[in-house]
């Protein structure tokens, strides 16, 4: 489906009236146009953390903040993860739609023949201390990955060597992540199993031992499954964004997805998962008084935020946060985990729903609040929370940069306002 353009927006400066094409996307939402604007006026437009700045037309994700909903490819997110599974989500993202059981077995066995990476890349691991946070050492490996296949650096690939690149991508980042885990904990690292489904493959990768069998739970698989599908892609957010400004340069597609899981690693993005547990224990550790936390999150002379509130986009409840809080109480009680923190959680948000600075603000939990605790009781460590976001984010980095590859989007590149110093010599 095509934007269209109906309409147009006029504005004077310096006396001067100027008409800008208005687009309507397929769900109505509206843009004034103005690719043509600084060639006709001499003007830029100034948008700081671009709050009103549409950087593309997409056809992968439908996102609106004020209803609370979510759709990938026009599939409703509570939809999906009810009755699909991660890689079946991963093709409608990447190809625009439902895969055929013949398409879906074809992509998930060329998957599972390329979870193996190089061996040389197993030395890289030796390498990093061994406190190395997993994302630092994931992205690093995952733009390593580019080394060991340089006809993925060719810019104009053929289609056939880009879908190769993406499988190998769907396929060795559990292993890498797995590895990196296994490496921080001073562990052998453990060989994917083929005959594994995806989740299966890197629960038995992260906690299988070569003494012993990791012992699948299916409640663990499906959790882990439903996690990954709710975090596939959420359009432009800020590791997306980057992802395609990187790609835009014709960087090849693992660095850019490096560059992706860097950006989603800080905590006002995906790093959100790993603070939002460690503020809630030390809230516990504190003493529980859950006022004295509110209040200081509201305090802007105190830097504490509360950590899984608030969002760019939603301004109601994250459709994402929904579905995990409710899945969080189901799969504690199936694995018999009894967490207090998940009682410290349910507490803060209701003392925060109620009160006027988080109403006023539209501050609800977002998809981190509680996806944090269902990782807990499936028994992933609490560095490796932002490794399962890049796990899952995956296919939604890979489908935005070859949406904007295949569109020939021009290399992102801002302009700015000068606020410095005019021009002065050099003393002496
Ligand atoms: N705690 C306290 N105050 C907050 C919070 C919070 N978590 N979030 C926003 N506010 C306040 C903010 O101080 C501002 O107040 P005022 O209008 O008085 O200046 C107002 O709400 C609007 O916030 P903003 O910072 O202008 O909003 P933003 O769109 O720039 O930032 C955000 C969005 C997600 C970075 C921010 O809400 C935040 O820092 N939340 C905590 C971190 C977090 O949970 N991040 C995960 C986001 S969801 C996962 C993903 O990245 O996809």
């Amino acid at each position: 489906m095509e934007a269209v353009m109906n309409d147009t927006a006029k504005v004077v400066l310096d006396g001067q009236e100027y008409e800008l094409p208005v687009v309507t996307g397929s769900e109505g939402e509206k843009a004034i146009d103005i690719t043509k604007f600084r060639g006709s006026t001499g003007y830029i437009t100034l948008d700081s953390g671009y709050k009103n700045t549409g950087a593309t037309k997409s056809a992968i994700t439908f996102l609106d903040g004020e209803k609370g909903v979510l759709r990938y490819r026009g599939y409703p997110i509570e939809q999906l993860a009810e009755k699909s599974t991660f890689l079946e989500v991963a093709y409608l993202l990447i190809y625009g739609k439902l895969p055929t059981t013949e398409q879906l077995t074809g992509f998930s066995t060329n998957i599972s023949r390329h979870t193996l990476v190089h061996e040389d890349m197993k030395r890289f691991y030796e390498a990093y201390p061994s406190k190395a946070h997993p994302m630092g050492v994931l992205a690093s490996m995952v733009s390593a990955l580019s080394t060991f296949y340089p006809e993925s650096q060719k810019p104009n690939r053929p289609i056939e060597a880009i879908d190769l690149t993406i499988v190998r991508l769907l396929a060795k980042l559990p292993t890498l992540a797995a590895w990196s885990y296994k490496n921080s904990q001073g562990h052998p690292v453990i060989y994917p199993k083929n005959s594994y489904n995806y989740c299966q493959n890197f629960l038995h990768m992260m906690f299988a031992m070569p003494t012993e069998e990791y012992e699948l739970d299916p409640v663990v698989v499906k959790a882990l499954d439903q996690l990954l599908i709710l975090h596939a892609d959420h359009e432009q957010n800020c590791s997306a964004s980057t992802v395609r400004i990187v790609g835009s340069s014709h960087a090849n597609l693992y660095s850019s997805i490096s560059a992706g899981v860097i950006a989603l690693w800080g905590p006002l993005h995906g790093g959100a998962n790993q603070a939002v547990i460690e503020m809630l224990k030390m809230i516990r550790n504190d003493g529980g008084n859950l006022q004295k936390w509110v209040d200081k999150a509201k305090d802007k002379n105190d830097e504490f935020r509360m950590m899984g509130f608030g969002h760019r986009v939603y301004k109601n409840m994250d459709p994402r946060a929904r579905i995990i809080k409710k899945a969080c109480d189901d799969i504690l009680n199936k694995l018999g985990v009894v967490d207090p923190v998940l009682d410290i959680a349910k507490k803060l948000e209701e003392v925060a729903l109620k009160d006027e600075y988080f109403v006023s603000r539209k501050l609800y939990p977002n998809v981190d609040f509680y996806s944090g605790i269902i990782y807990r009781a499936l028994g992933i460590p609490t560095n490796m929370f932002t490794v399962m976001f890049a796990l899952g984010r995956l296919p939604g980095w890979i489908a935005q940069w070859k949406e904007m590859i295949e569109n020939k989007e021009p290399i992102g590149r801002p302009r700015q306002i000068y606020v410095g110093e005019n021009e002065r010599n050099y003393p002496g």
